[in-house]
């Protein structure tokens, strides 16, 4: 990286290769585990049916007007987060690393559910579970221990650890184009597909119906219920991989044609549809479960989480002919969607990186997944690994990035006031036009509902604590988390810049006619 004066509009920034390119690599992240093993248990205990209103309300007041913002910044100012935020103003460079931290965080543990869906892809072939599936997950294969700082690292969870983050390394060191781009262009067809024919051989089961009619039958009740209002915004965010500045930087390697909006909803659509369809798959075979051993479903446990896909759904499978086969189906699908969401990340973190710090693309893809790497074995696979992945999960998915989306859509439109500009940016790109709602939404419905939010959580994190752990244990894992967070953005921040920081920036000069006219 130079530190010449040359224009800037002439850098060389590498790109998606075209629309779908960009399209796939964003569906690939969005596309992760939050929609197999995070949306259908989230949906069923929130109201089943009734719980798609306030799903769609968020989707439609926060989801997609979050995604366009953080599009329209990436896209306007060619970076990843923290430059780009720095360029639309100078200070909001801290919120970009906060965002890009998180990420990190999110990635160390995201990596280790991977490792598990490879071990149990392998423990699918011969259904090596056994019948005593629970007693597996955390006993034989997790070896879980009690909430403590263990150091006794669990080797058949740290082999596949480290072989997920050495394929985030080859595929973020061949760069945009040429790593992540391929991979989602092979995976996430491919991922459609077998995720189809799992929904379809589970809609054949026997009881597949019992199950759809408990999922989709609504609670109306659910819906004055205002935690129920907050799990369907956060599944939106989290889902759609936006706030976390990874959507920033995605955007930043769009070329200058690259209509924004019209490939925002594509996304947006796509993802929810898979959630939707997860959700069709999951509760088909709970049914079947259910049929089999003549409960309702109501009665069924272990619904939610890891423990849907790592304990329920191999029991499931021990009772379905030709159970191996949707076995092997299934945990592959989990490492293709977790995949291209991971590799969303550390492209995120190891751009910023590369970019403050004048870094090769190769120099940074090592040192960050090589920091992720040790990090990840350290804390997630030791016996403690499973519960220090649950609190630090709900602080960075509760808190974290609510409190970003909040900070975000208020330096944006109100203290430094670009949302206009953004707009005008966003129309000047795409087909789909944006109207002045936008602004009110990311202005003031969306802040307005995401503090109400965040207040209702922080109460109920204080007073009642997190699943019975000990407040020691909390501090460390879940508040720590945002402490970490936070004095990392403030730290990297603060290091001066060795790569390019042009203050003279000048986002895409024909798009700026229009913008500024
Ligand atoms: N959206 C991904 C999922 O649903 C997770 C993710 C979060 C990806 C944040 C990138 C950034 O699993």
């Amino acid at each position: 990286m130079t530190t010449s004066n040359a224009p800037v509009a002439a850098e060389q920034r590498e790109t998606w290769t075209s629309s779908t390119g960009f399209i796939l690599a964003a569906i690939g992240s969005a596309v992760g585990l939050g929609n197999i093993w995070r949306f259908p248990g989230v949906a069923y205990e929130s109201g089943g049916g009734a719980f798609l209103i306030p799903y769609l309300v968020a989707l439609l007041t926060a989801g997609i007007p979050i995604l366009f913002l953080d599009y329209s910044i990436g896209h306007r100012y060619r970076a990843a987060a923290p430059l780009a935020y720095r360029r639309m103003a100078k200070p909001t460079e801290t919120l970009g690393w906060f965002q890009i931290m998180l990420s990190f965080v999110i990635a160390v543990y995201y990596a280790a559910v991977i490792a598990w869906a490879a071990s149990y892809f392998i423990f699918a072939f011969n259904l090596r579970w056994g019948q005593d599936t629970l007693g597996f997950f955390v006993g034989e294969y997790l070896k879980v221990g009690d909430p403590e700082i263990s150091t006794t690292v669990v080797p058949a969870v740290a082999v596949p650890l480290v072989l997920v983050w050495v394929a985030v390394l080859v595929v973020i060191a061949l760069g945009v184009t040429a790593g992540v781009q391929k991979v989602n262009v092979i995976f996430i067809p491919l991922l459609g597909v077998a995720f189809l024919g799992l929904v379809i051989r589970a809609l054949t089961l026997p009881g597949a119906m019992d199950g759809l009619n408990a999922f989709f039958t609504p609670d109306w009740g659910a819906l004055a219920d205002l935690n129920v209002w907050i799990a369907a915004y956060s599944q939106i965010f989290f889902s759609l991989s936006i706030a976390f500045g990874i959507m920033v930087t995605y955007a930043s390697y769009q070329r200058r044609k690259a209509n924004m909006t019209s490939s925002g909803l594509v996304v947006a659509f796509a993802n929810s549809s898979f959630e939707i369809l997860a959700g069709i798959g999951v509760f088909a075979t709970l049914g079947f479960m259910a049929n089999q051993q003549s409960v309702q479903v109501s009665e069924l446990e272990g619904l939610t989480g890891p423990i849907l896909s790592f304990v329920t759904f191999p029991a499931v499978i021990n009772e379905m002919p030709g159970g191996a086969i949707f076995g092997v189906v299934f945990f592959g699908s989990l490492i293709l969607a977790g995949f291209t969401s991971i590799i969303s990340i550390l492209l995120g973190v190891a751009a910023s990186v590369q970019e403050k710090f004048g870094l090769s693309r190769r120099g940074s893809a090592i040192l960050v997944s090589g920091i992720c790497a040790v990090l990840s074995v350290l804390l997630f696979s030791t016996t403690s690994g499973l519960l220090a992945l649950d609190t630090v999960d709900q602080w960075a998915n509760n808190v974290g990035i609510v409190l970003s989306a909040i900070v975000m859509t208020v330096l944006v439109v109100w203290v430094f006031r670009k949302s206009e500009t953004l707009r005008r940016h966003l129309n000047a790109v795409s087909t789909f036009q944006v109207g002045r709602i936008w602004i009110a939404l990311i202005g003031v419905v969306a802040p307005a509902f995401l503090v109400i939010m965040l207040g209702q959580k922080l109460v109920s994190l204080v007073n009642d604590g997190y699943e019975g752990l000990p407040q020691w244990y909390l501090n460390l894992f879940g508040w720590g988390t945002i402490v970490f967070v936070v004095v990392a953005a403030v730290v990297l921040s603060a290091i001066p810049w060795k790569g390019r920081d042009d203050e003279k920036f000048v986002p895409w000069p024909d798009v700026d006619k229009e913008v500024t006219r």
